[in-house]
């Protein structure tokens, strides 16, 4: 599996898997061979994942696990505890991917300091990888800015064939940062679209592996979440899909700007 500053190209996606339907989805994607698992405090399942991947019996070094400090949690006492409940819950001693799951919100603490709380928890070894989420380009620099040599090595954010989000994914290229698409499928939308059907046919698959196959042919990281089997496997196959040149340009073409997530507490995008 090919991986972009050490995070696997593909991972599984968990949220709005709550209780044991979380620890079957992720031990099930486990045993499909998954990974990477994407999961974050606010989808209140890392107890789950834990116990999935620890009865997986896979070495902590043989999967990825990436989670994400909530706003609320942003705080001078919070941040921090609410890492190492994070590490116990998924029963790893260094999360190997922490992210900031949104920038703050505007009464809450300062950017400055929840930055230079993300980089502590980084030098006391808590993570092995620091990075963003739902961050704008202007927000990067500001918290390369103020996190020195330590390297964002990831931006997650909505990414599908009808948002390509080209501004980051090309700031992200140019300045060493994995983009890591969330809602890979546009949320199931890409079901019964012609392009993708077309294409979809010429390589017998279907509309949601060429989804898939696309991003991670524009060099993206990929976490597509899914409750059936047979798609948790097939998803995973699509890393597999080579697409020819004139495939990615009417793929490109899909681009609508759709953008599907956007709370009250999101910044003023790209
Ligand atoms: N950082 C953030 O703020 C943020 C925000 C949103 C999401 N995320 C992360 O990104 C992950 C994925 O995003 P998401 O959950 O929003 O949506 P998604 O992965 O784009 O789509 C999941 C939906 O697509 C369907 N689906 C799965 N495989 C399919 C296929 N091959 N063909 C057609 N439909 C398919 C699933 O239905 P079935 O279950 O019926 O298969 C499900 O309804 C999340 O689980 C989470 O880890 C992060």
């Amino acid at each position: 599996m090919k991986s972009i500053n050490g995070i696997p190209q593909i991972g599984f996606g968990t949220w709005r898997r709550r209780d044991d339907e979380a620890y079957q989805t992720v031990l099930a994607a486990l045993e499909a061979g998954y990974r990477h698992i994407d999961t974050a405090q606010a989808y209140g399942n890392e107890a789950e994942v834990g116990r999935a991947l620890s009865v997986s019996g896979l070495k902590p070094d043989d999967v990825f696990v990436t989670t994400k400090v909530w706003i609320d949690n942003y705080g001078e006492d919070a941040f921090r505890r609410s890492v190492e409940e994070s590490r116990e819950k998924l029963g790893r001693d260094k999360v190997d991917l922490l992210l900031l799951h949104w920038p703050g919100r505007a009464d809450g603490p300062s950017f400055e300091d929840y930055i230079g709380r993300l980089a502590e928890v980084y030098d006391d070894g808590l993570a092995a990888r620091i990075g963003v989420s739902n961050f704008t380009r202007t927000l990067m620099d500001k918290a390369a800015d103020l996190l020195g040599g330590r390297k964002i090595a990831a931006n997650q954010v909505e990414c599908h064939v009808f948002h390509q989000n080209r501004l980051v994914a090309d700031y992200c290229d140019k300045n060493g940062i994995a983009f890591t698409a969330y809602s890979p499928l546009a949320q199931g939308k890409i079901a019964d679209d012609p392009v993708l059907k077309a294409i979809g046919e010429a390589h017998d698959v279907s509309e949601g592996e060429i989804a898939l196959a696309f991003l991670m042919a524009e060099g993206h990281v990929v976490i597509p979440t899914s409750s059936k089997p047979e798609r948790v496997r097939s998803n995973l196959a699509a890393a597999e899909i080579v697409l020819s040149d004139d495939e990615i340009k009417r793929l490109r073409g899909l681009d609508k700007g759709l953008r599907l997530i956007s709370p009250d507490w999101a910044p003023d995008w790209d």
